[in-house]
């Protein structure tokens, strides 16, 4: 697939299944991460790999992270422990900012983005599936406590990998909606 190509097909798919990216789609992913615009070079970033058992982990965490806040129901149980289960991968985007006498925390943030976009156009490019999540436990502080998040660190985003079980077609782009000229 051509570059623009694959910038403008681009789409998150929720729907995944096993196998999740070799260990070379996998590089290729973090090689186009690390490409990221970046001011300052900080480097403010970092990545957890979970994959395996090490979901089922996943979804423990999460469990004791809603339970710290609320009375689950068995059901509610369920769903927070399966979370993990919907790719058989999972990358954990941290921003890893850093104290810089001319770059703020925030555009450090957007650098750790930038990088998890670029993960989600290598994804596409090798035929993967992708979506990027959030959501309250991205930002629940027993979660991060448990994924080791320092000081100045936050989670970014949950960026589930696999092989896609369906398709989907990039939505027709609104150019004239959103760019004016201006002057
Ligand atoms: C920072 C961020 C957080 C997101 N969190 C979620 C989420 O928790 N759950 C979800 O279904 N989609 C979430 N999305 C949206 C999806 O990743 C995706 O962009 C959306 O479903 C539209 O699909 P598309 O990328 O194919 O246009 C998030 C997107 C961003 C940029």
């Amino acid at each position: 697939m051509d570059a623009l190509s694959n910038l403008h097909q681009r789409v998150s798919i929720a729907a995944l299944e096993a196998p999740g990216p070799t260990s070379q789609q996998l590089d290729n992913m973090y090689r186009a991460a690390l490409r990221a615009p970046d001011h300052g070079a900080i480097q403010p970033w970092r990545f957890l790999n979970i994959a395996g058992d090490a979901r089922q982990k996943l979804g423990e965490l999460y469990l004791r992270a809603m339970a710290t806040d609320q009375e689950l129901s068995p059901e509610q149980q369920t769903k927070f422990r399966n979370m993990p289960l919907r790719a058989p991968l999972i990358i954990v985007a941290i921003a890893s900012t850093k104290d810089h006498p001319k770059v703020p925390r925030s555009e450090q943030v957007i650098a750790a983005s930038c990088a998890v976009q670029n993960m989600l156009l290598a994804a596409h490019a090798q035929g993967l599936g992708a979506i990027w999540r959030t959501g309250e436990l991205a930002y629940h502080p027993v979660v991060m406590d448990g994924l080791g998040l320092q000081e100045g660190e936050e989670i970014v985003g949950y960026l589930y990998v696999g092989t896609p079980m369906r398709q989907r077609t990039a939505p027709q782009p609104e150019i004239d909606k959103f760019v004016s000229d201006w002057g």
